[in-house]
């Protein structure tokens, strides 16, 4: 366990969220981290990290609550984001992460992706009644379209604090963009960092090293100066001191825009969901 002196000051700036909490940034995310997750997370808090994004089907929730627990870090400083499934009780499905998490609450739950049919009203309702519990201080959703956030807001009179969804420059929606910016609510980003398989793209390195920076840096910080916060997952200790080395440098304005030339709407698993 570490001792609270030695832990970095961490400096990461965070987003008002529309409940007035604030969110970090940028987190660390743990699908496919499910071996070595205690040590693999513990490093990452020891290099800063202070938001961890995970669900009940990455099978990380044990390890995350483990090294949260462990880490010397106040329990308050540390933002826990997990999701529960459309098929679940909302309410009861919150409950068991904690329990998995070993965690009193979760700081934002969210619905891992719309139902087939509806928008997940009822899904809704049960994380409504688990933040009246004090289960859970946010809650949001995830690969939700615009028109499926507009129906959901219909129904239970309420925005969701945060929409996840697929999020890079080469996929990516400015039309979401504006509506969530509009609406108060907060994109994460999940594969910000494509799974690694476009940071060998010819214009992103190119511009990458104009910065003296990584290309997945510069996607990082791409995020970051839209207001979208990245959620990228890294399980060497190398790969997430890079990814949160980002606060240094300023693209210009130019160079955001050719950033977002490079949308040609790809997504890691086939199709963006919410466009
Ligand atoms: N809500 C949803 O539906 C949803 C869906 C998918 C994912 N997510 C969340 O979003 C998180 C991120 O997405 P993701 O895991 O799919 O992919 P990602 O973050 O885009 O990419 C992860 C991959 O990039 C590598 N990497 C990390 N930093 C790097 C660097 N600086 N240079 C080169 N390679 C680097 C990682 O390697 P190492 O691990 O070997 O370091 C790993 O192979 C997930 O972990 C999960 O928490 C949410």
């Amino acid at each position: 366990m570490l001792e609270r002196e030695t832990l970095p000051s961490v400096t990461t700036p965070a987003v008002t969220l529309l409940s007035g909490r604030q969110m970090p940034v940028l987190g660390l995310g743990t699908y496919q981290l499910k071996h070595h997750t205690v040590e693999s997370v513990t490093q990452a808090i020891e290099a800063g990290y202070r938001m961890i994004d995970t669900s009940g089907d990455y099978h990380t929730q044990r390890g995350i609550g483990e090294a949260i627990s462990n880490s010397g870090v106040r329990r308050e400083a540390m933002f826990l984001v997990t999701k529960i499934e459309e098929a679940d009780d909302a309410f009861e499905a919150t409950r068991a992460n904690l329990a998995e998490l070993r965690q009193p609450y979760a700081d934002l739950v969210l619905i891992h992706r719309p139902p087939d049919r509806g928008v997940g009203e009822t899904l809704w309702q049960g994380l409504r009644r688990a933040k009246r519990l004090g289960l859970v201080n946010d809650i949001g959703v995830c690969n939700y379209s615009i028109e499926q956030i507009e129906e959901l807001v219909y129904r239970t009179g309420e925005l969701p604090a945060v929409n996840q969804v697929e999020w890079s420059p080469f996929g990516h929606s400015p039309g979401m963009l504006d509506f969530c910016q509009d609406n108060g609510i907060v994109i994460q980003a999940w594969s910000p960092l494509t799974r690694a398989a476009r940071l060998n793209d010819n214009k992103l390195c190119a511009m990458a090293a104009r910065y003296g920076k990584s290309p997945a840096q510069l996607v990082i910080r791409w995020n970051l100066q839209l207001g979208v916060v990245p959620l990228p997952k890294a399980n060497h200790a190398q790969h997430q001191r890079e990814n949160l080395n980002v606060f240094d440098f300023e693209i210009s304005q130019p160079d955001m825009t050719k950033l977002r030339t490079l949308n040609e709407h790809y997504s890691a698993i086939g199709t963006l969901s919410y466009t």
